[in-house]
Parts: structure tokens; sequence; C-alpha cells
């Protein structure tokens, strides 16, 4: 059975600056880099908490998923992490010159505050940010 999400992992062509993105932009502990000779790959962790797949399909037949759909088969189509203060980070990264998908966050699933960051600023992979507005378990 599965157990965990363990990791998710993102092809980017300059390493380090990935790093100091996930690491000073986002946050997030580093764990280190380690080149995996066998696979041919230079890696860097991130270790998070406990996270959820989400599946997205779209509504009715329409809207971004949709369009998407139409151009791929599927696949990852983003990654999403949790803020305790959506507004203080969008603000933050808006001004290290992050662009976003819309102006300010807006509801979405769970009644989260969700905003999206172009993968034009994530080396082509699209990043949501959401904060929970209230307890829905
Ligand atoms: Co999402």
């Amino acid at each position: 059975m599965i157990v965990a999400l363990d990791h998710i992992a993102i092809a980017v062509p300059d390493l380090e600056r990935a790093i100091k993105r996930f690491m000073e932009d986002f946050g997030l502990q580093f764990e280190g880099t380690e080149e995996v000779e066998s696979a041919k790959t230079a890696t860097a962790f991130f270790p998070l908490p406990a996270t959820s797949i989400e599946l997205v399909h779209p509504l009715r037949g329409e809207g971004p998923i949709a369009k998407y759909l139409e151009k791929k088969p599927g696949g990852i189509h983003h990654l999403c992490f949790r803020s305790d203060d959506i507004e203080a980070d969008v603000a933050r990264l808006k001004a290290k010159g992050y662009t976003f998908l819309s102006e300010s966050p807006t509801l979405g699933a769970h009644d989260c505050k969700v905003i999206f960051i172009h993968p034009k600023s994530c080396d082509g992979v699209l990043i949501e940010l959401s904060q929970p507005t209230a307890d829905h378990h």
C-alpha cells in the first residue's frame, strides 16, 4: 500500500538557481545535494511534512484543466504549497519579481485561499499557494 508521498521531482536547467528559489524564496528546509552517478543526476532535497495528492479534472468539460488536457494526455499539473499568510507570501514573491496568474488569492478547494504562480517564474512548473480559511475537517 501507498503510505506517503515520498517526493516530487522537478527537472531544472539551473540547479543553484532552483535551490535558492526553494530555500530562500519559498523558505523550505534544504537537506543538501547529492550526485547520483548511477542516474547521472545531481539532486537536491527539501523535506516537507505530510501532503496530499490532488487529482484535477475539468468541471463540465471546461476550464484550465480542459485546456491542459487538449495538449497533454494528463500529467503533473501543479505543486501546491500551504501558506500561513498567503497575502504576505504573495507580496514578498511579487517584490522578488514573481508573476501570478491572478491579482490576488481566490477561494479554491477546501475553502482555501489560493493563488497560482506563473510557470515561467518557476522553470515551467505551475505552483499554487494555499491558505486554509477555516477548519474543514
Ligand atoms: Co491544487
